[in-house]
C-alpha cells in the first residue's frame, strides 16, 4: 500500500518580514482569524513571531486530537507564555507533571459538593448587586458583570478571606494587563522590548497587581486564620518536588489565575446573554416563563441549575455565538503527528473557539442567536466542534462552577429587573486576551408587576 502524502500546510497570505501577520491581526484579529476558516483547509500557518510557526487548527477532529490525544505531550505555547508574563507559573500556564500537581492542589474547591454549597452565596451576591441598581440607571453591564463575578468568586472559593475590596482595587490594573497580554500575543516579541508607554504601563500594572495579592496573602498568613478555603488550602500545601510550603510567588500565581479565569469569561458570557435577551423579546419571554414555572415565587437553588433546560440552552447559545476564546495555543515538544501531518518540534498550534463555533457546516445560520438549535443536545455535532470549556487534561477547571454561576446569576437578575439597550446602540466584540463586548451599556427598568 502506498501512503499518500498530505497536502502541504498553506501559509496565510500577507505575512511580512519582522512583523509576520501583526498588521492584519492588529487591525481586526477576529475577522483575520474568521477569514482563515473561509479561505483555507483544516490547517493553515500564520506568523505571530517571525522565525516561528503557528499552525491554526480548524477541523473539529484535529482540534479534538490536539486537546485530548496529544494533550499530555504538548507544551502550552504562545498564548500561555504571554499570560505567564503576568501569572508566572500557574495551573494554566504550565504543562506536564507540574500541571498535574498544580491542578490537583486546586481541585478540592471545585468538587460537586463545594459547588452545591456555593449557590446560596452566589445568589446572595447577585441579589445585593441588583438591589444596588436603580430604575432608569445607565448600567455599564460588562463592568457590573466583572464586579459580580469577582464578588461571587471571592465569597465562595476564597470564602471572603481575600476581601473583595483588595480584588476590586485590582480591577483597573488587571484590565490594563489583560489588554496588553492580548496585544502581545499578536505582535512580534521585539515590540515588547521597545521603551513604549504601553510597555511601561504593562510592567507597572503587573507589579501593582502582584503586590496587592502578595500583601493580602501576607496579612492572612500572619493572622494564622484558617478558613478552610482556597487560600488556606494553598497556604497549607507543599511543593511536591521540594517538599517545602508554596512560596508567596507560587500562591500569588494561582490566585491571580483564578481571579482572571473566574471573572473574565463568566462576566463576558453573562453580558452577552443579557444583550441577546434584550434583542430577542420572545426568547426573553420564554426564559421568564420557564423561571416562573420552575421557581414560582422562590429563589433559585442548586437543584434548579439543571432543571431549567431553556435557560441552559440560552447559555449554550451564548457560549457558541460569543465565545471568549480567539486564540488558545499548544506547542509541540518533539516531532508530532497530527492527523496526516507531521509537525516539527517547536511548532505552535492554535485554535479559535470564536470562529469554530460560527462554522456554518456545524451551525446552520451561524450568526442567528437561536437557543433551539440545542434542542437535540450536542449529540449531532462531531466531538471538537463545540468546546466551550476546552477538552482533555487542560479542560476548564471551573466549568461546573461557571455553569452554576451563570444559571444562578441570570435567573436572579432576570426575575428582579429588565435591562434594555439604547435604540441606536451597536455592540461590538473586542478580542484582547479574551473576546468581550467593547462596551455594553443598558438601561435598568423595573419588571412589570405580574412577572416579579
Ligand atoms: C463561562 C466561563 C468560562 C469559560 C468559557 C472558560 C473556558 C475555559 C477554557 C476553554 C479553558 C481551557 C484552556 C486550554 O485549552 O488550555 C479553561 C481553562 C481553565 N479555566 Fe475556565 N472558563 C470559564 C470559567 C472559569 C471559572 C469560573 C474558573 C475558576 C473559578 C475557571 C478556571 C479555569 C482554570 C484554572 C483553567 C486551566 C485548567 C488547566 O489547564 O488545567 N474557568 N477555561
Amino acid at each position: 500500500m502506498t501512503l499518500v502524502a498530505p497536502p502541504p500546510i498553506p501559509r496565510a497570505a500577507g505575512s511580512l518580514p519582522l512583523l509576520g501577520h501583526a498588521i492584519q491581526l492588529w487591525r481586526d484579529n477576529l475577522s483575520f482569524i474568521a477569514n482563515l476558516r473561509e479561505q483555507y483547509g483544516p490547517l493553515v500557518e500564520i506568523t505571530l513571531q517571525p522565525g516561528t510557526r503557528t499552525v491554526v487548527v480548524q477541523d473539529p477532529e484535529l482540534i479534538r486530537t490536539m486537546l485530548t490525544d496529544l494533550g499530555p505531550s504538548l507544551d502550552k505555547g504562545r498564548f500561555f507564555e504571554k499570560m505567564g508574563q503576568l501569572l508566572g507559573d500557574s495551573v494554566v500556564t504550565v504543562a506536564g507533571q507540574e500541571h498535574v500537581r498544580k491542578r490537583r492542589q486546586l481541585q478540592p474547591a471545585f468538587g460537586r459538593s463545594e459547588i452545591a454549597r456555593y449557590v446560596d452565596i452566589m445568589r446572595r451576591e447577585v441579589t445585593a448587586a441588583v438591589d444596588s441598581w436603580t430604575p432608569g440607571q445607565q448600567l455599564d453591564v460588562r463592568e457590573a458583570m466583572v464586579e459580580l463575578s469577582l464578588d461571587m468568586l471571592t465569597q465562595t472559593v476564597f470564602s471572603g478571606s481575600l476581601d473583595s475590596g483588595a480584588f476590586a482595587q485590582l480591577r483597573r490594573n488587571l484590565a490594563v494587563v489583560m489588554d496588553s497580554v492580548g496585544v502581545r500575543i499578536m505582535l512580534p516579541d521585539w515590540v515588547e522590548r521597545l521603551p513604549l508607554p504601553a510597555n511601561r504601563r504593562f510592567t507597572a500594572a503587573r507589579d501593582a497587581v502582584r503586590a496587592t495579592i502578595g500583601s493580602a496573602i501576607t496579612a492572612l498568613q500572619e493572622s494564622g486564620h484558617d478558613t478552610g478555603d482556597m487560600l488556606s488550602l494553598l497556604l497549607r500545601a507543599t511543593d511536591e518536588t521540594t517538599g517545602h510550603p508554596l512560596t508567596e510567588q507560587q500562591i500569588c500565581s494561582e490566585i491571580l489565575t483564578l481571579a482572571l479565569a473566574g471573572t473574565e469569561n463568566t462576566a463576558s458570557v453573562m453580558s452577552w446573554v443579557l444583550y441577546e435577551l434584550a434583542r430577542h423579546p420572545l426568547i426573553e419571554t420564554r426564559v421568564l416563563a420557564e423561571l416562573g414555572e420552575v421557581l414560582d415565587d422562590r429563589p433559585v437553588t442548586v437543584n434548579d441549575v439543571t432543571q431549567l433546560p431553556y435557560l441552559n440552552r440560552v447559555i449554550d447559545e451564548a457560549l457558541r455565538l460569543h465565545h471568549t476564546g480567539w486564540i488558545v495555543t499548544r506547542r509541540t515538544i518533539t516531532e508530532t503527528r497530527l492527523g496526516a501531518w507531521t509537525l516539527p518540534a517547536g511548532t505552535d498550534l492554535a485554535y479559535c473557539q470564536h470562529s469554530l463555533h460560527r462554522d456554518p457546516k456545524y451551525f446552520p445560520d451561524p450568526l442567528t442567536f437561536d437557543p433551539d438549535r440545542w434542542l437535540d443536545g450536542r449529540q449531532t455535532l462531531p466531538p471538537g466542534a463545540f468546546v466551550p470549556f476546552g477538552a482533555g487534561k487542560h479542560k476548564c477547571l471551573g466549568d461546573r462552577f461557571a455553569t452554576t454561576e451563570l444559571v444562578t446569576a441570570l435567573a436572579t437578575i432576570l426575575r428582579r429587573v429588565r435591562l434594555r439597550l439604547a435604540p441606536d446602540q451597536t455592540v461590538r466584540p473586542i478580542a484582547r486576551a479574551t473576546v468581550r463586548p467593547r462596551t455594553l451599556v443598558m438601561t435598568v427598568e423595573e419588571l412589570p408587576a405580574p412577572t416579579r
